[in-house]
């Protein structure tokens, strides 16, 4: 099945249930992503980049337009699209290796090749020997891999992250990054990358789509044309990167990416 995921006209209107206030957070959002390609989202604080994963997500249907994978309607959430969260939300009482099954469980996958696959992705986002170690005996940079490594040990087709490295001090966030496009490379899922930090959104994507303040449209959708396999060694010098960073802070208007604003449909 393709896993070509479209967004036509998407429109989030919140209703406050006591006011009936209506807040228009996505106003109108198209965007495709083909198989396999991988786009980062970003844009001010507030302008409905959560809620426009979440739609894909399936964990809340649109307004107006439509959310398309594979050319099927979604539907609600689905095994095909595996979402990672800021928060991992690990749970507490399990280890490293039960919470990376859990998802496998839930599918049904008989216990032994559970195991198998579990040891597998641990190792693979390195934390070989510590499948036995809780949450809590982890740091932030080792709980946020053992989130990854949940999601991906389902396969999804699909990946959504929503600021998955926000929490992680600056330096592991590096090392993150690198891996986590390493298990991309690997896979190769289509990725939708939701982001409030510019290079890091050049740095993952093949694409970086800029939605502008609320109510959002697609603001600008820029081709990064870095080549891969990347390491931020390579990146952080080169040309195109500079030149990209350049133009994305000019477009939200700011110095460094701590608060961005577009205006509404001011470009594109
Ligand atoms: N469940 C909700 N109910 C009402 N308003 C919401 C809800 N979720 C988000 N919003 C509002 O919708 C807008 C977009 O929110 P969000 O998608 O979280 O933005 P972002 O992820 O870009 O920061 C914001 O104004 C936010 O306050
Ligand atoms: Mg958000």
């Amino acid at each position: 099945m393709s896993s070509t995921l479209s967004i036509e006209n998407l429109n989030q209107t919140y209703i406050d249930p006591y006011s009936g206030e209506a807040t228009i957070a996505v106003g109108d959002v198209s965007f495709t992503i083909p198989e396999g390609q991988f786009v980062s989202l970003i844009g001010p604080s507030g302008c409905g980049k959560t809620t426009v994963l979440n739609t894909v997500a399936g964990f809340i249907p649109a307004t107006a337009g439509r959310v398309r994978v594979g050319g099927k309607d979604v539907a609600g959430p689905g095994p095909d699209r595996g979402v990672v969260f800021q928060d991992f939300a690990l749970f507490p009482w399990m280890t490293v290796e039960a919470n990376i099954a859990f998802g496998l469980k839930m599918r049904g996958v008989p216990k032994a090749q559970r195991r198998t696959t579990a040891r597998e992705m641990a190792a693979l986002v390195g934390l070989g020997g510590f499948e036995k170690k809780f949450p809590h005996e982890l740091s932030g940079g080792m709980r946020q891999r053992a989130g990854v490594a949940r999601v991906l040990a389902t396969e999804p087709t699909i990946m959504l992250m929503d600021e998955p490295f926000a929490s992680i001090d600056a330096q592991t966030r590096r090392l993150l990054q690198q891996e986590v496009l390493g298990m991309w490379e690997s896979q190769r899922p289509t990725v939708l990358f939701v982001t409030h930090d510019v290079e890091e959104a050049i740095f993952m994507a093949d694409r970086v789509i800029v939605l502008s303040a609320r109510p959002s449209v697609v603001a600008a959708d820029i081709a990064v044309e870095l080549p891969r396999p990347r390491a931020w060694r390579d990146v952080q010098t080169h040309p195109r990167f500079l030149h990209l960073r350049a133009e994305l802070l000019a477009m939200l208007g700011v110095e460094d990416d701590a608060e961005i604003s577009v205006a509404p449909g001011s470009a594109g």
